[in-house]
């Protein structure tokens, strides 16, 4: 297939890596302004092999009107202006994939868009960039896909697709549920190891423990709401788990306030808010955890 990876960042850049390895023909395009030519990557693998350096295209418009499929991985924040430019170039068949963190990032941008074939996709790969040319995995993880609209249902194919670059990948019918339940772990540890200044293991302690509770029990009341199949028990053994299989990583949303980024924070706990006003449930601890995040953001936004 003729793939273009928008916002070569961390994520970006694995599939990237993994989709060309896999056989296809795989163009990166940088949302900021960029200079098409060479941009050249190399993969540090799960096993801390230097995977060869990869010369991809970048910027090329030419392989925008010759994509079969648009992998977006720009943070949500970032979606509607990094795509918004490029519909224009796209052949109308061109698939838009759309893995972000958090929910609601394709909704300001959704009527213009949603005569191509949609589809979300969420995954738990960990990685980083050592550097603008080096990716790292980090952690092994699942991709999951699911159709956002009606033409996006006919893309089941792209599970086999992503799956052959880079396991394991399923195709959802309804991609809400791994959306909430991502969702649910980000509403999580995103905002406080962010402001708490601490890698994601260090929830695990005792200290944290009322604090989770209380934001998973409002959790829990808005996903039911919105008609997912959930209980705090489950919540919490899956929140847990994740904290223990990534106690070393440092959540997005730690190095976003750490580099003084903006954060994603509007569609992660913004998103859970929305939704709980929409069902009048209160979610007074999600809601102070967004005011604090939203607070650390104004300091350098002010300054
Ligand atoms: O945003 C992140 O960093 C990740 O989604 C997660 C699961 C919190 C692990 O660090």
């Amino acid at each position: 297939m003729n793939i273009v990876v928008v916002g070569p960042g961390a994520i970006g850049s694995l599939w990237a890596y993994h989709l060309h390895q896999a056989g296809h023909r795989v163009s990166l395009w940088h949302h900021t302004p960029s200079q098409s030519g060479l941009y050249p990557l190399s993969l540090c693998t799960l096993a801390e092999d230097t995977l060869p350096t990869i010369d991809f295209t970048t910027n090329d418009t030419e392989a925008l009107k010759t994509a079969d499929l648009l992998l977006v991985t720009v943070k949500a924040w970032q979606l509607e202006p990094a795509l918004l430019p490029l519909i224009q170039h796209l052949h109308p068949d061109t698939i838009i994939v759309c893995m972000q963190n958090g929910m609601g990032a394709t909704d300001s941008v959704y009527e213009k868009i949603q005569h191509f074939p949609l589809v979300l996709a969420t995954t738990t790969h960990g990685a980083f960039k050592t550097d603008a040319q080096q990716v790292c995995h980090s952690g092994l993880g699942q991709t999951m896909l699911g159709a956002a609209n009606l033409s996006g249902e006919q893309c089941t194919f792209l599970a086999e697709v992503f799956n052959h670059a880079l396991s394991e990948v399923l195709w959802v019918a309804d991609i809400r549920g791994p959306l909430w339940n991502k969702l649910a772990i980000n509403c999580v540890i995103n905002p406080l190891t962010a402001i708490h200044q601490c890698p994601n293991g260090t929830l695990a302690e005792e200290q944290f423990r009322p604090t989770i509770k209380a934001l998973l029990s409002e959790i829990v009341a808005v996903m039911r709401a919105e008609g997912m199949t959930t209980s705090e028990e489950e919540l919490s053994a899956r929140v847990a788990q994740v904290i223990t299989a990534t106690k070393a990583n440092h959540s997005s949303m730690k190095q976003d306030i750490a580099q003084q980024r903006r954060t994603e924070i509007d569609f992660i706990t913004g998103y859970l808010i929305q939704q709980a006003q929409q069902h009048h449930i209160a979610v007074p601890n999600n809601l102070r955890l967004f005011e604090q995040i939203k607070q650390m953001e104004q300091l350098w936004i002010q300054a």
